[in-house]
């Protein structure tokens, strides 16, 4: 361990955010963050692709940006240029699409470029919080729009829009993932689009599209992209590798007008984002992208059902939710007395983590008794007894669930 006494603290740069927690280990039961399946890596594949494409272009990890410029890996531009194309109707080149270090990067290019302190946008009111912390970093005053069994509300957007409008404001843009959204799992219907993209181009405000989970959808059928749909050019598209392969790889995307990528290069001061991952990607998921996805969602699902029978079976009817439409994540509404952000602390004292809801919403009061479990990491076995562990500090701190599975549960001495 480096030892010293030399003090930083009087160096530090002002305004900071506050330290970061240091890492004590996975908990045992660990519904937290957006991980993925670790028996779904194709991790042979995944050798056999970087062993061929080292042994075709190794020399070219000499070059910054290999032989492809700072937009990334042509290969892999190509890969996503043709799959978005079958996928999600989007007409878009290689040279539209900027490879970043994961969709984080890409949400900080997109708000680099557009967003300055003082700045509104509109957000679903359930979202993804490495969104929502950075919006608050950024001194942005956010609006948050209610979410219904197809997401973004249309009626409380456009209520949102005139508001705002009236009041002389222009938001920076419309924050939305449309596809399997993050925390609550559905999915927006074409017509809904059709209305979004009618008032993002009536009222001259961008649509900011996060498609990270559209790939994991149960039935593998979802409508067009934002971006494919529209007519003006004014929506910005990203995704990400994360959930669909791997996301320690940490590669996603952009995809937009020249113009406004250019501006997003000039912010982009890595270098690069590493070269290996996009060439084995590129290489892999040229061949076997297609057949991987649906192995990896029949596997998701099926843990997803264990999740909702152990979250009947141990909670009953204090544990309600949706079936989603697909994804890694289960939205969970418990009695209007637990509070998650309380039951989080005491759960993990037990070995098991989850997501409190006031993190993934911008209005606190509804997040409360809300919470996000992600079942894509647990193993089955992990997510029942996590479950039941759950459940019994759940009753210990809150005095629910009373009945398990519908059957009264006898006070414990
Ligand atoms: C909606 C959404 N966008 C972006 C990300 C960032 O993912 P990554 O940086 O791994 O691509 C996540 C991660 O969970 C997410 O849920």
């Amino acid at each position: 361990m480096t030892s010293g006494s030399f003090d930083f603290a009087p160096l530090l740069a002002a305004g900071l955010p506050a330290p970061a927690a240091k890492w004590t280990g996975l908990p045992r039961y660990n519904f937290t963050g957006g991980n993925n399946d670790a028996d779904h890596v194709p991790v042979d594949r995944l050798i056999a692709a970087a062993t061929a494409v080292l042994e075709r272009e190794g020399p070219t990890l000499a070059t910054y940006g290999l032989a492809s410029g700072p937009l990334g890996y042509r290969a892999l531009r190509e890969f996503l240029a043709e799959k978005l194309k079958r996928t999600a109707g989007m007409s878009c080149n290689a040279d539209e699409i900027l490879i970043t270090s994961g969709s984080l990067q890409a949400i900080d290019l997109v708000n680099g470029v557009l967003l300055a302190r003082g700045d509104t946008v509109l957000i679903e009111q359930e979202t993804y919080q490495g969104a929502l912390t950075r919006l608050a970093r950024l001194g942005v005053t956010l609006v948050g729009i209610p979410l219904d069994g197809e997401g973004m509300r249309m009626d409380a957007l456009a209520a949102a829009l005139d508001h705002l409008a009236r009041r002389g404001i222009r938001p920076k843009y419309i924050y939305t993932i449309p596809t399997v959204q993050n925390p609550t799992g559905t999915i927006m219907g074409e017509q809904r689009r059709r209305e979004l993209l009618r008032l993002s181009e009536h009222h001259g405000v961008p649509i900011f599209e996060d498609d990270c989970y559209a790939d994991l959808i149960w039935d593998g059928r979802r409508p067009p992209a934002l971006h494919a749909m529209s007519n003006s050019g004014g929506v910005i598209h990203i995704g990400s590798f994360s959930k669909s392969i791997a996301p320690a790889l940490r590669v996603g995307y952009i995809v937009a007008r020249w113009e406004i990528l250019a501006r997003m290069l000039a912010l982009k001061t890595d270098a690069g984002s590493g070269a290996l991952e996009q060439m084995v990607l590129a290489e892999f998921c040229a061949s076997h992208f297609t057949d991987h996805v649906p192995k990896l969602t029949r596997g998701l699902r099926a843990k997803l059902d264990t999740l909702m029978e152990s979250l009947a079976e141990h909670f009953g009817t204090s544990a309600e939710f949706d079936d989603p439409k697909g994804g890694i994540f289960l939205w969970v509404k418990l009695p209007d007395g637990v509070d998650t952000q309380k039951l989080a602390q005491a759960a993990l004292a037990s070995g098991v983590a989850i997501n409190p809801g006031p993190d993934w919403s911008t209005d606190k009061a509804y997040g409360k008794s809300r919470l996000r479990l992600c079942f894509a990491s647990p193993s089955k076995e992990a997510i029942r007894d996590g479950v039941a562990t759950l459940a019994e500090v759940c009753r210990r701190e809150f005095g629910v669930p009373t009945r398990i599975a519908n059957v009264e549960q006898r006070a414990r001495a």
